[in-house]
């Protein structure tokens, strides 16, 4: 018999038999409270909170948790297989890790470690990492790190075309193969844990490796970072984002980068139409895990008018809200190709380093497997929107 993600938990049972149990939790969900329990007020509250009220973030959870699966039997599914194609790649399993910034507050081991686990949690290939430019780590060190992993790299379009050229440039040589450019943060939106605390890394110069070690960017400071750190980090909140941006302006990324382009944050079927008239590779529907407009439409609900509009011409991935691997399920039935996990595998890092995000990623992908099999599917590519209904309660 083929091995199955599934098989992890006769793993767990078989440690079991000498005493062993897993050292985090296998239900996801539980992560958060012990993180909370854990990590200091600012660090934890950067992670798990969200825009204004937290409206949005508790809309995707509601907007998944309403879908309920409606499980088919007499399927055969004893052999499965969690291979899908995403951007003209083979992926082990419908999953990345979605580009989350400054993961040194959560953790020492950073970046290097969480891309170390989706490099390894799947045997033969890796679960792809994506590299947020608001890394605590330069990608290059990060790409060192995993190796041959999949890796793609996430962009916050900055203002100098000189510094975006160059971390195009310098994603591409060290083998970021695909790029996504996040759409949602023009600006900070509004963020009462974060704003309560007075925390922000990035003006402490955590989560700005990338900038600070850019050739590009370091060309128009007066000093050298290490002289005048203040005057670096000024010069980072100058640039990271750049609001007067508009659909004109993604010629400049197909000029400068020759891979697939997926635009993230993409929520308006017509923003989605846009996106493949630009010849865009795909859209990530996201409302960044509830982090950027309160009060928007949750993902999942967003998700299969997205579909309906481009599903033939674009590759649809999904993000905000996943837990588990029923969610996991869901978000495919609704037709996303694959899905990013966020906050979980960051809570995984912040409880155990690399070994957590490795469990969170194995529990995950073991959830979806069980999922797929006892709801009759043996892929992840043939649940529909006829494998699940909607809970009217
Ligand atoms: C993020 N996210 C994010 N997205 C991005 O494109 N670049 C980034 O640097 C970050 N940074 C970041 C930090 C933290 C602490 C969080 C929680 C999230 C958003 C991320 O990629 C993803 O869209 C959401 O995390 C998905 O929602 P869930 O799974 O966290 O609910």
């Amino acid at each position: 018999m083929a091995k199955h993600w599934a098989d992890f938990q006769y793993e767990i049972y078989l440690n079991g038999m000498t005493g062993a149990v897993p050292r985090l939790p296998t239900d996801l969900t539980r992560l958060e409270e012990l993180t909370e329990r854990r990590l200091g007020p600012g660090p934890v509250g950067y992670v798990a909170g969200s825009a204004g009220d937290g409206s949005t973030a508790r809309a995707n959870r509601a907007a998944l948790d309403r879908r309920r699966i409606v499980p088919r039997m007499l399927r055969d599914v004893h052999e499965r297989d969690l291979a899908v194609e995403v951007l003209g790649r083979r992926l082990p399993a419908p999953l990345a890790l979605a580009p989350v910034g400054v993961l040194s507050i959560m953790h020492p081991d950073a970046e290097p470690a969480a891309a170390r686990a989706a490099a390894r949690a799947a045997a033969a290939q890796g679960v792809p990492y994506v590299l947020s430019s608001a890394s605590s780590t330069p990608m290059e060190q990060v790409a060192e790190a995993m190796g041959d992993g999949e890796r793609w790299f996430q962009l916050y379009w900055p203002k100098d075309r000189e510094v975006a050229r160059s971390f195009l440039g310098r994603a591409k040589a060290a083998g970021y193969s695909a790029l996504l450019v996040t759409l949602d943060t023009p600006l900070l939106s509004w963020r009462p844990r974060d704003l309560d605390q007075a925390y922000l890394p990035f003006l402490h110069g955590v989560g700005t490796a990338n900038y600070f070690s850019d050739p590009a960017f370091r060309a128009g400071l007066a000093k050298p970072v290490h002289e005048d750190p203040n005057a670096a980090v000024m010069h980072f909140v100058g640039m990271f984002s750049d609001p007067a941006k508009s659909w004109p302006d993604l010629a400049f990324l197909r000029e400068n980068w020759d891979g697939p382009i997926v635009l993230k944050g993409i929520l308006h079927p017509d923003d989605a139409r846009l996106a493949a008239d630009a010849g865009m590779d795909g859209v990530v529907v996201s409302n960044h895990g509830g982090r950027q407009v309160a009060g928007s439409v949750a993902a999942a609900d967003a998700l299969p008018r997205v579909v309906e509009a481009v599903g033939d011409r674009l590759t649809v991935l999904f993000d905000s809200g996943v837990r588990t691997g029923d969610d996991v399920f869901k978000a495919l039935a609704l037709g996303a190709r694959a899905v990013l996990l966020g906050r979980p595998y960051v809570y995984g890092l912040a409880l155990d380093g690399q070994a957590g995000v490795e469990h969170v990623i194995r529990c995950l992908l073991a959830e979806l497997d069980l999922t797929l099999a006892l709801s009759g599917h043996a892929s992840p590519t043939t649940p529909g929107p006829g494998d699940l209904v909607e809970d009217p309660a």
